[in-house]
Formats: structure tokens, C-alpha cells, sequence
């Protein structure tokens, strides 16, 4: 993928319909899952269709409404995609509170990225207190809410995370009990000394090496919630795990997911990550881009790990 893939267009600013609202976009997410849209073939989602504007979720504020349920001025978040301006007809376009938070939490913490944090660990993993997490992408957007929930949860959680910078975070500012640089070279050694106990949770974001190193330390009757491959996403060839035989010898339940499936548990999983961000219990991190002619570069950078923390592109 490069930036030749994409292509920025000027068009007229849209007026709304009766039903509608016009939207300025103020922030876009940047999400490893809009790669996955890119490709042709089966997925859990339809594909991105060349020429339309690309998918992405958003906030930002009504400039104009001719719907019942919004005002101008009303701060909304929605799925506009990768533009200044969005029509709606309400559709999943929701009003958010900016009075407590920054709005561009609800792109992070306070959204997608921290549902599926919650999701994955809380409902699929279910770790009891005491017990080993670790999470790889451990310093970004839903790595770093995972292994906060952990602790608030009375776990011992462990990171994987690229670099000493990343590692650093994610231990000593975000209170992980230790994190493994996966390029320092001994991923293997590094990742029994963190978790000397063996991991009960292991909340998948990266897949291939370094999930047949979690895979090592898996002990009986473990989970892995399988939230995220993206060393897979740019892959031209698919890793093949050699580790596999843990997952009978330990008895380890794994199990995908997809956060969208799951919109009845959002309510909740939003009122908690809400409550543990103004209590200072939950911290996060963005990696602002200025502009949307700078989106394509940083997702791709995204997708390389030069992000830190959530990926955000200010529009205005
Ligand atoms: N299942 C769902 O519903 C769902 C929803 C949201 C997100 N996800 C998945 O969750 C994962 C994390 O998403 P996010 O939004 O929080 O992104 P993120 O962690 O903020 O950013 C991606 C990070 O992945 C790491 N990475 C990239 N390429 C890598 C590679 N080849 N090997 C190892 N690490 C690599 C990089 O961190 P390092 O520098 O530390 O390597 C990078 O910063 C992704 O796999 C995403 O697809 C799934």
C-alpha cells in the first residue's frame, strides 16, 4: 500500500435535505481495521469501494440541521470517513459531551478502541483477579486500555510493545507491571521474566511471531482473545504458527471477535471507560496529523508502528 492509493478531491459543499444535517468534521480516526476494507474477497464488513470516500469514524459539530433530533452547534460523533464535511441522515450519528472530556476521546478511550478493550479482556477473557494479562500493541489505542483495565481489575498486566520509548509508557506511565520490547531480540526470554507466572490472558493485537511467543507461555486452561493481527495486514504472505499444539496441551480457549457484534454490552463498557477516565484510573495517549491530506501517510505509518498511542488527523 502507499499514499498513490488514495486521492484527495475538492466537491461543492452539500446542502441538507430535510432529514439531514451537515456536519464539520473536526476529528478523524485513523483504525488499523480500514486496511482490511481495502482488499477485495470475504470479510466480516463490506470492502471500501474505490472512489467513495473512505471509511472513518468522526467527531465533530453540526453546522447545519434539518433534523428533528439535532441543532446546530450539537457536537456529534458518527462514521463520516475521511472528509471536512458529512451529510447525515442521523443514522448512527450520536451527541456527545465535551464538557468533561476532549472530544476526540470519543474516537479513543471513550470509543470504538476502548469498547473493544473492554470487550475483549472483560467478556471474552474474564480475567480474575490475580491471574497474568498481557496484551501486545500494548501502548496503543485498545492495547493500553486493556492492560489499565487488568490492573484495575487486580491482575498482574504485561505488555509487548516496539522500542524502549513504547515500553517505557507503557510501565512506568501507565502503571503496566512490565512490558517487553519485541525488538530488542529475545522476545522469548524477556517475555518469561515478565510473566514468571506463566500469562492467563493473552489479548491478541499483532499475530505472527509474537503470538507464537505468547503462545510459549500460555498456562492450562488460559484465553486468548483474538482482537487484532496487524503484522498480518500488510503481509504478502500469511505467517504460519508454529506453536499451535499449546492450545490443546494447555486447554487454552480462543475465541475472535469483532466489537461491532456486541453493540449490547457498549452502553455499560462506555459507562465504566468513562468513569475510570475522569477518575485518572484510565490514561491515554494521541499521535496527532494535521490535515487530511496528511491521512494517507499517517495510516500507513499506523499500520508500521509509528503511532503513539491513538492515531488521530485534526481536520479544523
Ligand atoms: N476486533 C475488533 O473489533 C477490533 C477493534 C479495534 C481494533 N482492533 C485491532 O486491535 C489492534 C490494535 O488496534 P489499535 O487501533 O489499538 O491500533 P494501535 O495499537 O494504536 O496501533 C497499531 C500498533 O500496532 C503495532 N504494530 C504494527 N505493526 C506491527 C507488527 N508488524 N508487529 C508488531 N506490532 C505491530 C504498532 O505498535 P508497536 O510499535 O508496539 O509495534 C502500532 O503502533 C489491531 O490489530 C486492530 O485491527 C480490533
Amino acid at each position: 500500500m502507499s499514499e498513490a492509493n488514495f486521492k484527495i478531491d475538492e466537491v461543492p459543499l452539500p446542502a441538507p435535505a430535510d432529514g439531514q444535517v451537515l456536519v464539520k468534521n473536526l476529528w478523524l480516526s485513523l483504525d488499523p481495521y480500514m486496511r482490511g476494507r481495502m482488499n477485495e474477497g470475504k470479510s466480516y464488513a463490506a470492502r471500501q469501494e474505490l472512489g467513495e470516500v473512505m471509511i472513518g469514524g468522526t467527531v465533530g459539530e453540526v453546522v447545519e440541521s434539518k433534523h428533528p433530533k439535532f441543532a446546530k452547534g450539537d457536537q456529534v460523533l458518527g462514521m463520516l470517513g475521511w472528509q471536512q464535511y458529512g451529510l447525515s441522515d442521523g443514522k448512527g450519528l450520536n451527541k456527545v459531551d465535551a464538557s468533561r472530556v476532549p472530544l476526540s476521546a470519543y474516537l479513543g478511550v471513550l470509543g470504538m478502541p476502548g469498547v473493544t478493550a473492554w470487550v475483549g479482556l472483560l467478556d471474552i477473557c474474564q480475567p480474575k483477579a490475580g491471574e497474568t494479562v498481557l496484551v501486545s500493541a500494548a501502548s496503543g489505542a485498545v492495547g493500553s486500555v486493556v492492560g489499565q483495565i487488568a490492573k484495575i481489575k487486580g491482575c498482574r498486566a504485561v505488555g509487548i510493545a516496539g522500542g524502549k520509548a513504547k515500553c517505557d509508557y507503557v510501565a512506568k506511565e501507565l502503571g503496566f507491571d512490565a512490558c517487553v520490547d519485541y525488538k530488542a531480540g529475545k522476545l522469548n526470554d524477556d517475555l518469561k521474566a515478565a510473566a514468571p507466572n506463566g500469562v492467563d490472558c493473552y489479548f491478541e493485537n499483532v499475530g505472527g511471531e509474537i503470538l507464537d511467543a505468547a503462545l510459549r507461555r500460555m498456562n492450562a486452561f488460559s484465553r486468548i482473545a483474538v482482537c487484532g493481527l496487524i503484522s498480518q495486514y500488510n503481509a504478502t504472505e500469511p505467517y504460519g504458527v508454529k506453536n499451535f499444539q499449546s492450545i490443546l496441551t494447555n486447554r487454552i480457549k480462543v475465541q475472535g471477535f469483532i466489537v461491532s457484534d456486541r453493540m449490547e454490552l457498549w452502553p455499560k463498557a462506555l459507562a465504566e471507560l468513562a468513569g475510570w477516565v475522569v477518575a485518572g484510573k484510565i490514561k491515554y495517549r494521541e499521535t496527532v496529523t494535521e490535515g487530511l491530506d496528511n491521512a494517507p501517510k499517517a495510516f500507513i505509518g499506523l499500520l508500521k508502528g509509528e503511532n503513539f498511542g491513538k492515531q488521530l488527523v485534526r481536520l479544523a
